[in-house]
């Protein structure tokens, strides 16, 4: 090849080689991105709420009972037709941060879009590349649709609770803070979500944000106060032991996460890099404690049963407990082959120690009957941590009666836990059933819908109206 030939062949191959060159680049930014949005989906646990039991991963058609009525998830793959292929990354945004769904109808709060209207424009495109270019299309819907009884059918009422309580703009930085406590505080409070759980609600089913973090009932279970106060809080817990409790779901000789704190930390908590649960920690630790009239901290109640004589003055067995289907012979017969017979659980603390135990001293005892009836079933990188129900599902080795679980769970509360306690028949068919109603729910339900409603509704318009004209 002469010289002017070569000349000839550089210059033709150059562009081409240069825009090869410029397109593997984006190809590289485009799967970082996608990287990225898949992180930021677990750590939001996106997967929790749109998969159904044996369902395809991210179809919809989860059942959320809330107060209001159940609400199902939807399809949010990329299929056009079904899911949110068809999204712009404007109505995504919206959907997410908004509450507001592509053809303008609003969504419930169930979707967590108050907390993720905290994430910033770069995870939300993030996030938005990763489940229409990486999430593979579903082709079918939901099994169920939401259809919520009237008024909550009234989709455009969520207008004025978004005017009430959505925070307008997406997380900034505490300058006076570390990059690390920012960091946490963002994962908190925006996709993490943890308020949602843990921050106990007002009438309309608010996020009571004076109260963050207080411990709050969440359909069947109780997500327990996680401030740092000494007593009503997880103070107790080391920051080591909360980073632990994240990553593996359990802390030996305190606590477990059973029911809805189980799935977070199997889909998302125990995924998430260390330095984003160091962050978590930090953050947490830091809120304002918040007390009540605990004056033990709940890793401390319960004593083994041989102590229990000593112990609050509270006598070994009674004999109607000691007596064939009483309290005892429950435990004996159901519990003391995994938790021992004295409750101390097993030596490497796979079976954990009734005493000592969260889910015996929070929440007035509903974890316990929560976990009576429905076991645990967690799994992490530390292996499974399985116990079977006894609620009488279809998996479950036993079906205990209300009134069983009342005698059980009061037994070992007496002896092993907060002995205040006590739970009753209702509390267990509410366990049972899903959620307990709150004041606006039951309001409705007594026949006074239409009126409680509209009342509701004028009260809304008028703090709406009010605020918008304090504002000018
Ligand atoms: C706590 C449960 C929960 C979590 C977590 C959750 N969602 Fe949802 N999402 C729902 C429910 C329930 C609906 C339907 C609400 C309704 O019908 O009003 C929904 C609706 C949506 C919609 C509207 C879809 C449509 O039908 O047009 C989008 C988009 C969406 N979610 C995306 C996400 C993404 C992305 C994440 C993670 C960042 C996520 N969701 C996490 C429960 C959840
Ligand atoms: C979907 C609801 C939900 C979310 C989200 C959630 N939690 Fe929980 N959490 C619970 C429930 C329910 C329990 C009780 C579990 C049990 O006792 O088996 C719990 C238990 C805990 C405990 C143990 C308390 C104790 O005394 O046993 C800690 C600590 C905790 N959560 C921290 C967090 C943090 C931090 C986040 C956010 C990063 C978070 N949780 C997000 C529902 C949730
Ligand atoms: C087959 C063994 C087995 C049997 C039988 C069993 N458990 Fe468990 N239990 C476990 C395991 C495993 C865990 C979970 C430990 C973990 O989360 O790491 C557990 C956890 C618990 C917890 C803590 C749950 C939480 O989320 O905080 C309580 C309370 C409990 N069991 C009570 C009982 C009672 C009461 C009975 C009898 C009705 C019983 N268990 C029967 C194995 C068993």
């Amino acid at each position: 090849m002469n010289t002017f030939a070569l000349i000839r062949v550089c210059v033709t191959a150059l562009p081409i080689a240069v825009s090869a060159l410029a397109s593997a680049q984006d190809a590289a930014a485009d799967d970082e991105e996608i990287k990225h949005g898949e992180y930021l989906a677990i750590a939001s646990d996106c997967g929790a709420c749109h998969t159904a039991p044996g369902g395809k991963p991210l179809a919809g058609g989860l059942p959320i009972e809330s107060p209001l009525g159940t609400i199902y998830s939807t399809n949010i793959t990329s299929s056009k037709l079904y899911g949110i292929g068809r999204y712009s990354l404007q109505q995504f945004s919206e959907a997410l941060r908004r509450g507001i769904r592509a053809d303008g109808a609003h969504l419930y709060p169930a979707m967590p879009y108050a907390s993720y209207a905290l994430l910033t424009d770069e995870d939300v495109k993030a996030l938005y590349a990763y489940f229409t270019k990486a999430v593979p299309a579903v082709e079918e819907p939901p099994a169920k649709t939401t259809s919520l009884p009237f008024p909550y059918d009234l989709r455009f009422s969520m207008a004025f609770w978004n005017a009430l309580f959505l925070e307008a703009n997406p997380f900034t930085p505490d300058p006076r803070r570390s990059a690390e406590w920012n960091r946490g505080k963002y994962l908190v409070d925006g996709p993490a979500h943890c308020g949602e759980c843990h921050t106990p609600r007002g009438f309309f089913m608010q996020q009571d944000r004076s109260r963050q973090f207080a411990g709050a009932v969440l359909g069947s279970w109780f997500a327990p106060n996680i401030t740092p106060d000494a007593n009503a809080g997880i103070s107790a817990m080391g920051a080591d032991e909360l980073f632990r409790y994240l990553k593996f779901g359990k802390v030996a000789g305190k606590a477990q996460a059973g029911g809805e704190m189980g799935i977070a930390v199997q889909l998302s908590f125990s995924k998430l890099s260390d330095d984003d649960l160091k962050a978590i920690v930090t953050y947490v630790r830091s809120v304002p404690a918040i007390g009540d009239a605990e004056t033990e901290a709940r890793f401390a109640q319960g004593k083994p049963l041989t102590e229990v004589a000593k112990f609050r003055g509270v006598g070994a067995m009674s004999s109607s407990e000691a007596l064939p289907g009483g309290a005892a012979q429950l435990f004996a017969a159901n519990c003391a082959s995994c938790h021992g017979i004295g409750a101390g659980g097993s030596r490497d603390n796979y079976f954990p120690s009734l005493f000592h135990n969260s889910a015996l001293a929070t929440g007035g005892g509903r974890n316990l009957v929560a976990t009576i009836l429905f076991g645990v079933n967690r799994s992490t990188a530390d292996g499974l941590a399985f116990m079977p129900g006894f609620g009488g599902n279809a998996t479950d080795i036993a079906a205990f009666t209300n009134e069983q679980v009342v005698e059980l769970a009061n037994y070992l509360l007496q002896h092993y836990g907060n002995a205040a306690y006590s739970v009753t028949p209702q509390m267990v068919e509410q366990v049972r059933s899903g959620a307990p109603k709150p004041l606006l729910a039951i309001l409705v339900d007594v026949g006074k819908g239409l009126v409680c409603a509209l009342v509701i509704l004028l009260i809304l318009w008028r703090i709406v109206r009010h605020s918008s004209l304090t504002r000018v």
